[in-house]
Order: structure tokens, then C-alpha cells, then sequence
């Protein structure tokens, strides 16, 4: 490094300190600095993953989600009846009862029913979670470090994950599953992780993670205002690419998911309603 080029460095260091205490100065200092070359091209992907394919995913799960339904709706009904027996008094109430409690699971699996009430509920918690970032929607103080839960949520969707996991590798799952069910967790369970390393790194260490919940927050807000503008302005340091790669496996959950198993969140009330009427 030239004395002229390592001299930018350390005033850029010493800015960002000085403007942020709870940023790493070296990682500033890199953020900081002009790219040239293969470090530039990274850069242009860098913000494609992160601003113009958060938009261009979430129009194609939109799309996808509509698509699918129709699709379904307009099948030809199936030739067996869906009633369930002794018929209940309130269909309705039933229906709700099958789709949130799933009695039948309880009764037949109550390990895996274990897992998959906590998974539902902190699926919740976490979509919560995430909306709590954008500053219009803010549910927590302003100021908070954590993520709704302070990293329990990132817990309670993780363990049931890999729970889910395991058990396909065990008979008799193992014989019914296809590669497309591993893909699909696997997809969830490094989307979960890399969630997890900013989450609890803002949570249960001492100086936090690198980027803030309030630096995210600024990123949040421009794309729900759609500034386009590169988030790399608010978000600095070298673990900036622990958030692309969250970005793009969550960008590759959206427009998978349309066509994945998970369309059953779409179609388990609909459905329980047929069979209780
Ligand atoms: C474009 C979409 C998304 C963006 C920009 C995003 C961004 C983030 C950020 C910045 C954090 C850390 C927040 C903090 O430390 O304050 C986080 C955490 C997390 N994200 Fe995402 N995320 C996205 C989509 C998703 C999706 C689709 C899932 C799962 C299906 C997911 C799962 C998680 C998990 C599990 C955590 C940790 C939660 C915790 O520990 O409480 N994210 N996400």
C-alpha cells in the first residue's frame, strides 16, 4: 500500500469511529475505499442482490403465489369426498382448530407436533421481526439493539429446522423423501443461519455485530421507500457480504416457494373448510 493510500485508510478509519463507535475501524477503512478491478464487479452484484432482486423476488412471489392458486382452484375437483366424520357442530371453528392446532398430528406424532407449533409461531414472530426494522413499522424503541426476541426467535425457527432435517434422513421418511425436500430445508436452514450470525451477534455479544439493527434499519427504509439507493453507504465493513448472502437465499425462498411445499400455508384453511362442511 502507497503512504498516500494508507494514509486514506486511517483518516477513513478514524471518521467512521468517530461517527460510530460500535464500528470495526479496519472493516471501515476497507468499506471505504475506491474499488477497481474484480473488488468493483463485486461490487455491482453486491447491490443487484441486494436492491433491484429484493424487488424483482418479491413481484415473483406475488405472482407466482396468485398463479398457483388459480391454478389450483381451477382443477378439476377430486373424485372422492374430502368430509370428515362424526361432522362437527361449527365448521368453521373446526376448520380453525385442524389448520392451527393440527389435532391429528398431536395425536398420532406429539414430537413432531412439538416442533412444528413452535416453528409456526416464531415463523410469525420472525416476519414480525423483520417488519420491526423498517423504521414506519417500528414495534420495538427506536434505540433496541436486538431483533424482536433478542435472537430466541432465530432459536425457535432454527432447532424445529433442524429437527425437520434429521428426521427425513430416518426411515420410513427417508424412503418417501425426494431431493427437492432437502433442498428446500437446506435452503431455510442456511437462510435461518446467516440471520442468525447478524441477530445474535447484535444480541449476545458484547459490542455487537458490525452492522447495527439501526444501520439495517437505514437500509430497510430506502428499500421500502425505493430510493435505489446502494445500501453499502449504511451498511459498512467486510461483513456486509454475511447480509447479501441472507439477501439472495432469501431471494431464492421467494420465488422458489410458489412452487414448493410450503403453498400449503396458502391452502390448509380452504381445504380443512372442504372436509368440515
Ligand atoms: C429481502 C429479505 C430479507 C432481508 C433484507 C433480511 C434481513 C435480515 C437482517 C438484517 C437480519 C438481522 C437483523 C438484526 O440483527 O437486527 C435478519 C435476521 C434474520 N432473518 Fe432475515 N432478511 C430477509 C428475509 C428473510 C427470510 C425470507 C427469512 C426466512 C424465511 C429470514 C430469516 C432470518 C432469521 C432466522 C434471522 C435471525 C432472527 C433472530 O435471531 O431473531 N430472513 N434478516
Amino acid at each position: 500500500m502507497s503512504a498516500q493510500a494508507g494514509a486514506d485508510a486511517v483518516s477513513a478509519a478514524s471518521a467512521a469511529a468517530a461517527a460510530a463507535t460500535t464500528t470495526d475501524a479496519t472493516s471501515a477503512a476497507s468499506s471505504a475505499v475506491a474499488h477497481t478491478g474484480f473488488a468493483l464487479v463485486v461490487d455491482h452484484i453486491d447491490y443487484i442482490i441486494m436492491v433491484p432482486l429484493v424487488y424483482v423476488s418479491i413481484l415473483a412471489l406475488l405472482v407466482g403465489i396468485v398463479w398457483r392458486v388459480v391454478t389450483i382452484m381451477r382443477s378439476a375437483p377430486p373424485p372422492y369426498p374430502l368430509r370428515l366424520y362424526p361432522a362437527a357442530r361449527n365448521a368453521g371453528l373446526a376448520a380453525l382448530g385442524d389448520t392451527f392446532a393440527m389435532p391429528q398430528v398431536r395425536r398420532h406424532r406429539p414430537v413432531f407436533w412439538v416442533f412444528l407449533m413452535l416453528y409456526h409461531a416464531a415463523f410469525i414472530l420472525l416476519i414480525l421481526g423483520h417488519l420491526d426494522i423498517i423504521p414506519q413499522l417500528r414495534l420495538l424503541p427506536a434505540g433496541s439493539r436486538h431483533m424482536l426476541g433478542a435472537g430466541a426467535v432465530g432459536v425457535a425457527v432454527t432447532l424445529p429446522l433442524l429437527f425437520f432435517l434429521l428426521r427425513r434422513l430416518r426411515s420410513p421418511l427417508r424412503e418417501i423423501s425426494v431431493p427437492s425436500d432437502y433442498l428446500l430445508l437446506l435452503l431455510l436452514l442456511f437462510l435461518f443461519l446467516f440471520g442468525d450470525m447478524m441477530s445474535w451477534g447484535n444480541s449476545w455479544s458484547p459490542n455487537g455485530f458490525v452492522m447495527t439493527k439501526q444501520a439495517f434499519s437505514k437500509y430497510f427504509d430506502g428499500l421500502s421507500r425505493l430510493t435505489f439507493a446502494d445500501p453499502r453507504a449504511v451498511l459498512p465493513g467486510s461483513h456486509y457480504h454475511f447480509a447479501v448472502i441472507h439477501v439472495l437465499l432469501a431471494e431464492s425462498f421467494f420465488v422458489l416457494l410458489p412452487f414448493s411445499k410450503i403453498m400449503h400455508t396458502f391452502f390448509s384453511m380452504p381445504i380443512n373448510l372442504l372436509r368440515r362442511r
